[in-house]
C-alpha cells in the first residue's frame, strides 16, 4: 500500500510517502521543512508555527508526492499526526488531511506522534521490532516503555518535569549557544573537560529497587538548576561553556543509560529502540550501545534524518494502524497513546 503521512505537531512541516505492508515498508519520499523563524525567539512560538504550516503544507505535500512519482489517486491511505503537539499546529495538519481524505475518498488515520517515533527507527533498521524497550527522548516528551508487540506498550517511566530535549534547549540557551540547544550543546561538550563539573544525577539512587515510583522516572529540572548555579558562580562563564556542556550532557547520559539498562533487565528484552530528536546525540548513542552490549542487548537508533520530526514515521505508523480493522481518525482520537498502559 502507498501511504501519505503528514506531520505538523511542532516546528517541522513534513509530508512523506511510504510503500509496503507489515514490517516490509520503504520510504518513497520524505520532505521536511524546518521552520527557522523560531531561532529568533530561542523557542517555538506556537502562533508562528501554525501560520508557517498553513503556508507550507500544500507545497510540501505536492513535493512529497512528486518525489515519490505518485499522484493522489495512487494513495491507499492518509495518515496524520493527531497529537500530542501544539494545538494550532496540529489543527493545520489534521484539517488539511481531512480535506484531502474527503476529496480523494481515501481513508484517514490519526497517529500518535510518540508511537510514530518508534516506527521511525523501524524504517531505518529492520531489526528494530518488538519485543523491545523503547526510549523516546524528544523536545516535548521523555519516556521509557516496554513493547512486547507493535501496538502494545507498557509505560515504565516518564519525566516528572522537563523533557530531555527541552533541558538541552534550556541549557543551550543559558550557555548562549542558540536554539535548538541539543546539537550545539553536544558540539560544545566535545571540547569539555569531563572532570571539571560533576552535576547531580536526578532520580538516580543505588538504593532504588524495582517497584519504587522513582525507579524508571526521570527529572531534569534540578539538573538544570545546578547548571544555572554553576554558570552564575563562574568567574568567566564564557570560558567554561564547553566544560559546563560536558558536565550537563554526561549527567543526562548517565541517567538515561542507567534507567534504560534497568528496564532491559527488569523486562528481559533483547533490544532497545531509541527515538525522538535527542536520539541524534552521538555521545548518548555510544554510551547506550556500549552499556547494552555488555549485557547482551542491542541498541537500535534512527538516522539523524528520521530522529527529528518527520512524516515518514507518521506514514509508517499509518501502515500498522491500517492493519487494525476499522480505525479512523475519530476512533483513534480518544486514545492518548493506542495500546499504552501505565503500570
Ligand atoms: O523529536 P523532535 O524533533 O521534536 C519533538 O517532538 O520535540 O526533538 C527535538 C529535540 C530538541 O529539543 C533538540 O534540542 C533535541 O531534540 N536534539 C538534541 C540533539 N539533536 C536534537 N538533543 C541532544 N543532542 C543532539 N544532538
Ligand atoms: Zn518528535
Amino acid at each position: 500500500m502507498n501511504v501519505l503521512g503528514i506531520e505538523t505537531s511542532c516546528d517541522e512541516t513534513s509530508a512523506a510517502v511510504v510503500a509496503g505492508a507489515g514490517d516490509d515498508v520503504r520510504v518513497a519520499s520524505c520532505v521536511i521543512l524546518s521552520q527557522d523563524v523560531h531561532q529568533v525567539y530561542r523557542g517555538v512560538v506556537p502562533e508562528l508555527a501554525s501560520r508557517a504550516h498553513l503556508t507550507a503544507l500544500g507545497l510540501v505535500v505536492d513535493r512529497a508526492l512528486g518525489d515519490a512519482r505518485l499522484v493522489l489517486e495512487d494513495l491507499d491511505l492518509i495518515a496524520v499526526t493527531e497529537g500530542p503537539g501544539l494545538i494550532g499546529a496540529l489543527l493545520v495538519g489534521v484539517s488539511y488531511a481531512k480535506g484531502l481524505a474527503l476529496a480523494t475518498g481515501r481513508p484517514l488515520v490519526g497517529v500518535h506522534h510518540l508511537e510514530a517515533h518508534l516506527f521511525g527507527t523501524a524504517l531505518d533498521d529492520p531489526a528494530a521490532v518488538p519485543p523491545f524497550i523503547g526510549l523516546i527522548v524528544s523536545g516535548g516528551h521523555s519516556l521509557l516503555l516496554d513493547a512486547p508487540a507493535w501496538g502494545s506498550y507498557r509505560l515504565l517511566g516518564e519525566t516528572r518535569d522537563d523533557a530531555v530535549g527541552e533541558a538541552f534547549d534550556k541549557v543551550g540557551s543559558l550557555l548562549g549557544l542558540g536554539y535548538p540547544g541539543g546539537p550545539a550543546v553536544e558540539r560544545a561538550a566535545r571540547g569539555g573537560d569531563p572532570t571539571r563539573y560533576h552535576f547531580p544525577r536526578p532520580m538516580l539512587h543505588a538504593k532504588q529497587r524495582l517497584g519504587d515510583p522513582d525507579y524508571f522516572d526521570l527529572s531534569m529540572s534540578g539538573l538544570k538548576t545546578a547548571v544555572i548555579h554553576a554558570v552564575r558562580g563562574a568567574a568567566d562563564p564564557a570560558a567554561e561553556t564547553a566544560h559546563l556542556a560536558r558536565g550537563f550532557q554526561d549527567a543526562v547520559i548517565d541517567v538515561l543509560v542507567t534507567k534504560t539498562v534497568r528496564a532491559v533487565e527488569a523486562c528481559g528484552r533483547p533490544r532497545v529502540v531509541l527515538g525522538g530528536g535527542v536520539a541524534c546525540n552521538r555521545a548518548l548513542r555510544d554510551a547506550l550501545g556500549t552499556a547494552l552490549a555488555a549485557r547482551g542487548a542491542t541498541l537500535h537508533a534512527p538516522s539523524p534524518r528520521l530522529s527529528t520530526d518527520n512524516a515518514a514515521m507518521i506514514a509508517r505508523t499509518g501502515v500498522f494502524r491500517a492493519s487494525e480493522a476499522g480505525r479512523t481518525l475519530d476512533a483513534a482520537a480518544r486514545l492518548p497513546f493506542p495500546g499504552l498502559v501505565r503500570t
